[in-house]
């Protein structure tokens, strides 16, 4: 009795605890609205199955219970209830699948309209890309990658100079502006997740990943790993800010772009080399 009264309130409190749960999802800022109603129907699922298995078990204690006299009865096999658990069981599951099939495709679908972004993954910092004026990214290559030129983008690809590179900085989005967000990674695995836009892809290192988005509300965002990285992964953090198109052309006027920073890194490399000495050639 004391058993069954338990598995009933395990029941009770689980659901419960789920109806009421403080723990739930961020307000929801993209157009992936997809991910939360496939989460819902796993829940509302596995939630009824749930239910059934443990209320059954417990009424199986109760009256299947030890009493003086009583002998059990033995039925090894049962092709109908097999029959039936098996067709239960094959639409519970097709029903948790098939609409991940649907969304998995418009996850792989990427609009058009949709612009370019690269996030450089590396032990434990964000940087960004955004393509210049031209629209396009430059070519990159580890083989390019110095302390001056640290996402490794090629110094000859003219598609490269007009690149914006933002560099232990904010992250700024134009709101309802899809975007196809690139990965790339100099180490590790790591994984781009910002909570409120509910997608998210590994990098991979040796390859360039993708997923994209629509965000569709302002605010700032805070930008989570969400691959276990090293003993750094819990402070790589960042910040995404979505503003409206006005603001956010202001803050990208005053991005550098990658041929700025070169420029930059070269007059300081020139001015270091006069420093130590008059007589040193310098590059210039
Ligand atoms: Cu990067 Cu965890």
């Amino acid at each position: 009795m004391a058993t069954a009264l338990i598995l009933v309130l395990v029941v009770v409190g689980s659901v419960g605890f789920h109806l009421l749960s403080p723990w739930w999802w961020t307000p929801i800022a993209s157009n992936w609205s997809y991910i939360d109603h496939t989460i819902t129907l796993t829940f509302w699922i596995t939630g009824v199955v749930f239910t059934a298995v443990v209320l059954f078990m417990a009424y199986c204690i109760l009256r299947f219970r030890h009493r003086p006299g009583l002998k059990a009865h033995y039925e090894p096999e049962s092709r109908r209830l097999e029959w039936w658990l098996t067709v239960v069981t094959g639409v519970g599951v097709a029903a948790m699948l098939a609409p991940g099939l649907v969304v998995w495709h418009q996850f792989i679908t990427v609009p058009k309209d949709a612009g370019d972004i690269e996030v450089l993954g590396q032990q434990w910092a964000w940087s960004y890309r955004l393509p210049g004026k031209d629209g396009k990214l430059g070519r990159t290559d580890i083989r390019f990658i110095t302390a001056e030129n640290p996402l490794g983008i090629d110094p000859k690809d003219p598609d490269g100079q007009d690149d914006v590179v933002i560099l232990g900085e904010d992250l700024h989005l134009k709101l309802d502006q899809p975007v196809k967000v690139l990965l790339r990674s100099t180490d590790v695995l790591h994984n781009f997740y910002v909570p409120e836009f509910r997608a998210k892809m590994d990098f991979v290192p040796g390859m360039v990943t993708f997923f994209w988005f629509t965000p569709t509300r302002t605010g700032t965002f805070d930008v989570l790993c969400a691959e276990l990285c090293g003993v750094g992964h819990a402070q790589m953090r960042g910040k995404v800010v979505v503003a409206e198109e006005g603001e956010y052309l202001q803050w990208l006027g005053k991005q550098p772009t990658f041929a700025e920073l070169s420029a930059r890194s070269n007059k300081l490399a020139a001015s270091i080399g006069n420093d130590e000495g008059d007589a040193q050639p310098t590059l210039e």
